[in-house]
């Protein structure tokens, strides 16, 4: 499937350009602590029905989140191949070396024998680097052999603006997903657009904008009016726009309930207040002044 329809359920794929099929919902993994409380996360989300993890070497928990990984494989009786994992190279390992060094910890970190979409965490910007886009284009080309020599299923980049991207359009293999901050208040409309046109598969990170749009008295009013919660509406939205979330949740109940997003669907006029509410709960995180 490469749009959202009404017939989707917690099993349903968003198919990228490559033909890889990406399960619609990730449960994701930043700032989810190390040790038992990341195994236990990730291992009841693939118990839940989960089928795809959103990892990140800079989140410090990749060998725990390996250890749910192998754990809940067994619990829920799958195979690897039913699972998609996703990791990211880190900001301090960009480079053609660095990146491919990153990539081969981190699979090991996780224990896999491949993963199924590496992505390149932020691009390096002109406020950090006088070579910026020299970096980006060095980091994307590891990426790049990476992929052609069956290490990753799929490839692309987070973070990103357009202008990022354009860096990279003429290499051999164009970015499949763009991971970003999507949440209401905080939709990046044209960002989307652009990655859309070139059909670039966008992810939400922090959908439910890391828990700080869930007191929103809008949100809780179209919440109220499908007898589901703010955090819900947020994912389904996403869902509805065609852009994959990765909600984090190390709250058992949270983690079975965040799945459960496809008993309902909002109509276009809630889609539509969602999408006008006025810009807010950012994260104030901009790809072009970010100096970490
Ligand atoms: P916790 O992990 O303690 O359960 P995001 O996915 O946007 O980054 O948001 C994650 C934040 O939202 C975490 O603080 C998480 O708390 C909280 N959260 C996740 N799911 C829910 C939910 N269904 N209801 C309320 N808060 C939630």
């Amino acid at each position: 499937m490469t749009h959202y329809s009404t017939s989707m359920n917690a099993r349903s794929t968003f198919k990228l350009i490559n033909g890889v099929e990406i399960p619609v919902i990730g449960f994701g993994t930043w700032q989810t602590p190390d040790g038992e409380v990341a195994v236990s996360a990730v291992k009841q989300a693939i118990t839940d029905g989960y089928r795809h993890i959103d990892c990140a070497a800079v989140y410090g928990n990749e060998k725990s989140v390996g250890q749910g990984i192998a754990e809940g494989i067994k619990a829920a009786g799958i195979t690897r191949e039913q699972l998609f994992v996703t990791s990211k190279v880190w900001n301090t390992e960009r480079g053609y070396e660095k990146t491919k060094a990153a990539f081969y910890k981190t699979l090991a970190d996780l224990r896999l024998s491949y993963l199924d979409l590496y992505l390149v965490h932020w691009p390096a910007n002109s406020k950090q680097y006088t070579n910026a886009e020299e970096l980006n284009r060095e980091t994307w080309k590891a990426m790049i052999e990476l992929y052609l020599e069956g290490r990753i299923r799929s490839i692309g980049i987070s973070n990103f603006l357009p202008h990022h991207l354009e860096q990279l359009f003429d290499m051999e293999v164009q970015p499949m997903v763009n991971q970003i901050e999507y949440h209401p208040g905080f939709l990046q409309k044209e960002n989307v657009a652009f990655c859309r046109q070139h059909q670039i598969l966008v992810e939400a990170w922090s959908p439910l904008g890391s828990g700080r749009v869930l007191q929103d008295k809008d949100l809780q009013r179209i919440a109220d009016k499908y007898q589901t919660s703010t955090a819900k509406v947020c994912i389904r939205m996403a869902l509805q726009n065609g852009v994959l979330p990765l909600p984090k949740s190390i709250t058992a109940k949270r983690i079975t309930d965040n799945l459960q997003v496809f008993g309902f669907e909002l109509s276009k006029e809630d889609i539509e207040l969602i999408a006008n509410m006025p810009e807010s709960y950012g994260s104030g995180l901009d790809p072009d002044q970010i100096d970490f």
